[in-house]
Formats: structure tokens, C-alpha cells, sequence
């Protein structure tokens, strides 16, 4: 039962892709995770740094405010290497009562006044008492009695302030330029995909305009003896040539800008589906089901009966050939065009409900896994519609969903 032609992998490949693309977010997750917890751990180690070295700071200048000694080398040598030295840490040192007293390492911004200067300097205190709590500096009097307070405020460094928003701005970045090039692959994947369809179908409707143009000089031969004129023969031959027009249209529909028409939706698919009848087991009945008015949108009447065509031929073989598909036609309250399709048939599992509509994934032994790439191409590209399952269930049945632009009916008898 083996089919030669068929490559038994076509459902592996589609579920291999899912999972790489599956490898390749939680990769991608991991880095940046990564990324940022290391780049936290350095700015730790740095916030820890810059603490212990304001607390140096603070103890120099206690030390240095209760020195009561007149000269100190020592003292001025603390200063120098610790207070000065510190060219990083933006500093303010306020009086008991808030008042900014000296400030170290902050921006002014110029122009300011004495007075706006200060003001700016209690606002800065502000934010800085939001990131840190002041450590607090005690003078003492030689009894070493506490007689006064003074505040030293800080917020972190311009350098760890830059280390800790550094990995999100690099992965934002990173991430935007993932982003702009899948688009930009993925664009390019449609256009080549679009010439591959095009041009596949071009070519075969091409290729089959000649000899159907040579058998249809053949059947008016035919026809033109008034001896075979109405043999079977000629009116089998008739039917198979309609039906390779029919299949002629289609391919060049779909390699060309295909023209839409506002037809009847009802009547088209009535006249689908009684093509269909005669081809399909009779144990499967297809009801149509059709509400409200006359139903009316723009279509490609030869590509749309694909569509209709490829969904009940895969509600037969989901059925096996014994069931029941019903079509519902209706206008949506927007002016939508909704076509239902529904049958009674095995279902589609719940993990391959993505999958199905992806070119070359089928169930089936002999199934090649185009029907429904082809149908989501003709109704969402050539008709700028939307199909999708509306709902399925196991061992119950399926119903797809097919969503057109309507347009205004163009009933001849009301409009005159
Ligand atoms: N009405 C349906 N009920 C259950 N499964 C369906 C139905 N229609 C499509 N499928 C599933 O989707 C798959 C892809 O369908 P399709 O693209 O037409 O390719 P093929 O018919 O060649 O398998 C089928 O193999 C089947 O598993
Ligand atoms: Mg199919």
C-alpha cells in the first residue's frame, strides 16, 4: 500500500520546524536572562562598592569635624585622598534642617542664582533620599557629647546608574533588529513563495491550453458527423473536456490577477456541490442550508469552487466516506459573507489545529497536504477574506469558517 511517490517525512518536517522555532525562543530567553543577571550581578558588586566608599567619605568627615586640633597632616591627608578623590559618587551633605551645605560631583544646571541653586540642591536631596537613606554624620564636643548632626545624601554613580539599564537597552536593541530581519525574511519567503504559485500555475494551465484546445477541434469534428453526433462516445468526451476547462481556468486564476464578480453565493455553491454529488460516495449527503436574503459577494466563481470543492472532499475522508456535510450561508450584521462548512466526521485533534492549513501536512497515506494551503490562498490572498475551524471536535465533526466581503445584492428585479 505503499505509495512511491509519497514522502512519508512531510509531517515530521512541519512539526521538526515548530519545535526548532520552539529551541530557538527558549535559546534566546536563556541569553537575555543570562545576559541580565550577570550584568546585575557587576552592578551589585558596584552599588556595594560605591556604598562602602560614601561610608569612608562619611567617616572622614566626621573625623574631620571632631578634629578640635588646629593642624592635622593626617586629617588633611584623609580629606584629600577620600573626599576629593571621590570623582564619581554625586554627594550632598545638608545641615540638620535639610539646608544643603557642600555638594560634590552633581550637575548644576548654569544660570541658576544663589537661591535657585539651593533649591535645586534640596530637590536633588529629595531624589537621593528615595534611592538611599542619608548616613548620618555626629559632631561631638571634646566630652564627645553628640551637640550636632549633618546628613550625607548620594545616589548612585552616572556608571552604575548606565550598568544597570545597560543589558535592557542591548536587548531591545537586539531584539528589534531579530524582529526587522524576520520580517524582512519572512516578507522575502512570501513574495518567493507567491512566484513559485504563480508560476507552477501559469505554466500548467499553459501547458494544458494546447492539447485542450486540439481535443475540443477534435469533438466538433466529431460532432460535425451527424453519425457520432449523438454516440456517448462524443457526449463523454464533451464532459471530460468541460471538466479539463474547468481545471485550465482554475490553474490560470490563480496565476494571474483574478477577476472578481458579485455573484449569488447560494447559487454558486448550489452548483458546486451538485457537481459534486455525482462524484462523491452517496452514503455522504450535502445539505445546504441558506438564510435571509439574497446573499451576494465578489468572487472568482472558478477559484471559489475549489475552495468549496477541496473543504467537502476533505469532509469525505474525514467521514469515510458515510456521514453528512451541511453548508450554511448567511450575512453577518457587518455585511460579512459567512459560509459554514460542517461535517460529521473524525475531527481534528486539538495540538494539530495550527498546523493543518501549513503546505505539506497531511494525515493522510496519499494525501499531499496542499488542499487547504491552497483554499486559506485563494480565500485570504485572492479575496481578501478569512477562513479558519470554527470549531471540531473528536469523533463528532469539523466546521470551517469562511468569511467574504459581501457586497450590495444585485437583485435585477428590485433595483429595475
Ligand atoms: N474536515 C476535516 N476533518 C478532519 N480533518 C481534516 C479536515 N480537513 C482537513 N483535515 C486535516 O487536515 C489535513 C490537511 O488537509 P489538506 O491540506 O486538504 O491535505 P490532504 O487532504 O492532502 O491531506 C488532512 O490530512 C487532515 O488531517
Ligand atoms: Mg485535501
Amino acid at each position: 500500500m505503499n505509495d512511491p511517490l509519497k514522502d512519508n517525512g512531510s509531517v515530521t518536517v512541519v512539526k521538526s520546524r515548530s519545535k526548532l522555532n520552539y529551541l530557538i525562543l527558549v535559546l534566546a530567553v536563556l541569553i537575555g536572562a543570562g545576559s541580565i543577571y550577570y550584568s546585575n550581578l557587576i552592578a551589585n558588586q558596584l552599588k556595594e562598592r560605591e556604598r562602602e566608599q560614601i561610608e569612608l567619605f562619611a567617616k572622614t568627615l566626621e573625623t574631620i569635624a571632631n578634629d578640635n586640633s588646629e593642624y592635622n597632616d593626617n586629617v588633611m591627608l584623609l580629606f584629600e585622598e577620600i573626599v576629593v578623590a571621590n570623582e564619581t559618587i554625586p554627594v550632598i551633605v545638608t545641615h540638620k534642617n535639610g539646608e544643603p551645605k557642600i555638594h560634590k560631583n552633581l550637575k548644576i544646571p548654569q544660570g541658576l542664582n544663589g537661591q535657585e541653586t539651593t533649591e535645586y540642591l534640596k530637590q536633588k536631596v529629595e531624589e537621593m533620599r528615595e534611592e538611599y537613606a542619608p548616613i548620618v554624620i555626629a559632631n561631638k564636643n571634646d566630652d564627645g557629647e553628640v551637640f550636632n548632626y549633618e546628613y550625607i545624601f548620594y545616589q548612585n554613580s552616572f556608571l552604575l546608574t548606565q550598568l544597570q539599564y545597560y543589558p535592557y537597552v542591548q536587548l531591545s536593541v537586539i531584539a528589534v533588529f531579530f524582529l526587522l530581519s524576520y520580517l524582512a525574511f519572512s516578507y522575502s519567503r512570501a513574495a518567493e513563495q507567491n512566484r513559485v504559485w504563480v508560476g507552477l500555475a501559469k505554466e500548467t494551465a499553459h501547458q494544458l491550453g494546447t492539447p485542450l484546445s486540439s481535443l475540443m477541434a477534435w469533438l466538433e469534428y466529431l460532432k460535425s458527423d451527424p453519425e457520432l453526433e449523438n454516440r456517448e462516445i462524443t457526449r463523454e468526451l464533451g464532459k471530460d473536456i468541460k471538466k479539463l476547462e474547468l481545471i485550465t481556468n482554475r490553474f490560470s486564476s490563480i496565476g494571474s490577477v483574478p477577476v472578481l464578480q458579485p455573484e449569488n453565493i447560494f447559487q454558486v455553491i448550489q452548483s458546486s456541490v451538485s457537481y459534486l454529488q455525482t462524484r462523491i460516495s452517496s452514503k455522504v449527503k450535502i445539505n445546504l442550508h441558506f438564510e435571509g436574503d439574497e446573499v451576494v459577494a465578489e468572487i472568482n466563481k472558478p477559484l471559489f469552487d475549489w475552495v468549496i470543492e477541496n473543504l467537502c472532499k476533505n469532509a469525505v475522508d474525514a467521514m469515510s466516506g458515510i456521514g453528512v456535510i451541511d453548508i450554511y450561508v448567511h450575512r453577518s450584521p457587518e455585511g460579512k459573507v459567512i459560509v459554514d462548512v460542517a461535517d460529521t466526521g473524525k475531527g481534528i485533534p486539538k495540538n494539530l489545529l495550527t498546523q493543518i492549513f501549513q503546505p505539506g501536512f497531511t494525515t493522510k497515506k496519499r494525501g499531499w497536504g496542499l488542499g487547504l494551503t491552497l483554499v486559506k490562498r485563494i480565500v485570504e490572498h485572492y479575496h481578501k477574506g478569512k477562513i479558519f475551524i470554527k470549531s471540531s471536535e473528536l469523533n463528532t465533526g469539523t466546521t470551517f469558517r469562511i468569511i467574504l466581503n459581501g457586497s450590495a445584492p444585485v437583485s435585477t428585479s428590485k433595483t429595475g
